[in-house]
């Protein structure tokens, strides 16, 4: 998988490929990164890319003339990019995007800063546009970086272990059970006896209605999908 982050500031982006999983991925040629920056296809003689809102309003909005043109030649060299905003006002990112995402062969993240980009970037190149969430960011790096590395993460051989992809949080509605690693006991506190005994099916069963209690308490709305979906089931 390719990504290409077309953004003013690729140092903040940069980083996070200098260790750990992404790291031994794009050792293991599982990933390739590479970075497009607007200003250096703006055309004004300053190298400018932002101007004052057209109709008012606070801050900077980010000129439709960089950013066609970068985009016009990422699309050039490879038709199949497919092209992603990042902006608040967008469908909430979710794991099953995250999955989705992961058989495309390249994804470029366009990253607004300042008050945002000229509506007319994002109606011309977005094939999808995405928030992370209800709160408002300096900017689109970091959330095209949780994108990116959640659908890195999904992508086959990048993670040692695919067993463990299959029971997190939100691969169903429920929220993955507590874990618990050695000491059995710290700070006089044990893990729950049941892990303890080795008996596989209580254990499950202690799980599951960890799993439930966790849910109901932090995402109750989660919960009563799962037990539609049990109710179906039975
Ligand atoms: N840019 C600023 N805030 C953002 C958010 N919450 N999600 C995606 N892009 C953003």
């Amino acid at each position: 998988m390719r990504f290409t982050f077309v953004t003013l500031f690729e140092n903040l982006v940069k980083g996070y490929f200098q260790d750990s999983i992404l790291k031994r991925a794009i050792e293991k040629k599982l990933l390739s990164i590479d970075y497009l920056d607007p200003r250096e296809y703006s055309s004004s003689k300053h190298k400018k890319v932002d101007d004052t809102a057209v109709g008012g309003g606070a801050g900077m909005v980010m000129n439709p003339q960089p950013l066609y043109d970068a985009l016009d030649s990422l699309k050039k060299e490879d038709e199949d990019v497919h092209i992603i905003f990042l902006t608040p006002v967008a469908k909430p990112f979710r794991q099953n995007d995250a999955k989705r995402l992961a058989k495309k062969s390249h994804i470029a993240f366009v990253s607004g800063r300042y008050e945002g980009i000229d509506e007319r970037v994002i109606e011309k190149y977005a094939d999808e546009v995405f928030s992370i969430g209800d709160y408002i960011l300096t900017g689109g790096e970091l959330a095209s970086l949780v994108i990116c590395d959640s659908v890195s993460r999904n992508i086959e051989g990048v993670l040692g272990n695919s067993d463990s992809l299959s029971v997190e949080s939100f691969e169903t509605p429920l929220l993955e059970a507590p874990s618990f690693s050695k000491p059995k006991v710290y700070d006089d506190t044990s893990v729950p006896s049941e892990y303890l005994k080795g008996n596989h099916s209580k254990i499950r069963s202690l799980k599951l209605a960890l799993s439930e209690c966790k849910t109901k308490f932090f995402r109750p709305e989660q919960l009563l999908k799962h037990t539609t979906r049990k109710s179906y089931e039975k």
